[in-house]
């Protein structure tokens, strides 16, 4: 087991799987969050369910931990590795004009995307005032029916900062180029990119990036051109 880890493939199964499994997450989260679009009673229900229900809630939260920390890690570790046993750039080799912008970018893009996550965890989870910019305190937001946290109030006052929907934006680029190149190394490193598949797997891989980049964007983007407000 232990080999296992320390070998490059080892490595390369464990972000394979974490980027995996952190993919399907965020397809879940989108489609649970596009429920803005159906007003505020289905997002705020929604959100109320999840709030409420500690034994999926907990369980959820500390495995997206344990696999955003394995995904770094496993991400730094190879890194190092690759850095070490490439050949110096002196020594007369070509550029890999194979990589795309995407594989060249991965390292850079994710630190980017892990900085999202933190700033957007302040931001709607800890609820932190001074984060969000507005002057709002999202913790004092209360639905006037039920008194359950009104997630789409804080989604709206949130999202009409242009700052905060900008670096949102920007956040949601990221992670799209981020996954056009990650879900396809992903099939790369468990053996399942070959010849004949690589094609639509790309293609694949790029349209599933690009519906990710809408799906989020369109949120910040509706409220900044008036929805909600
Ligand atoms: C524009 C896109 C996004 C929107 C509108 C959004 C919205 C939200 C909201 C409203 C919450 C708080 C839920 C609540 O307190 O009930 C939340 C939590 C969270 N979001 Fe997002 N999110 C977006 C993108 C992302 C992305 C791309 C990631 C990860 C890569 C992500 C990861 C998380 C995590 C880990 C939590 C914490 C869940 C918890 O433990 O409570 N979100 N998001």
């Amino acid at each position: 087991m232990r080999q296992f880890f320390q070998s490059s493939l080892g490595k390369k199964y464990v972000m394979a799987v974490s980027g995996f499994l952190l993919f399907g997450f965020v397809i879940v989260h989108m489609v649970g969050n596009l429920q803005i679009f159906l007003g505020p009673k289905p997002l705020n229900r929604y959100a109320h369910f999840l709030q409420s229900t500690p034994e999926l809630l907990w369980p959820a939260r500390i495995g997206l931990l344990t696999l955003v920390g394995l995904h770094i890690w496993s991400a730094v570790r190879l890194s190092a590795e690759n850095k070490a046993a490439r050949p110096l750039a002196y020594a007369g080799n070509p550029a890999p004009v194979a990589a795309s912008y995407a594989s060249r970018t991965m390292l850079m893009s994710g630190v980017i995307v892990a900085a999202f996550i933190l700033y957007h965890l302040l931001h709607f989870t800890v609820q932190t005032p001074s984060v969000n910019l507005t002057g709002h305190d999202f913790k004092t937001l209360l639905d006037s029916q039920t008194n359950h946290r009104d997630v789409f109030r804080m989604m709206v006052i949130g999202y009409s900062n242009a700052w905060v929907s900008g670096f949102y934006v920007l956040a949601m680029a990221l992670l799209c180029l981020h996954l056009s190149h990650g879900v396809s190394a992903m099939f790369q490193s468990v053996g399942l990119r070959n010849e004949r598949s690589e094609k639509w797997i790309d293609r694949a891989a790029r349209a599933a990036a690009a519906i990710i980049f809408i799906g989020n964007s369109s949120i910040p983007i509706a409220v900044l051109l008036g929805y909600g407000r």
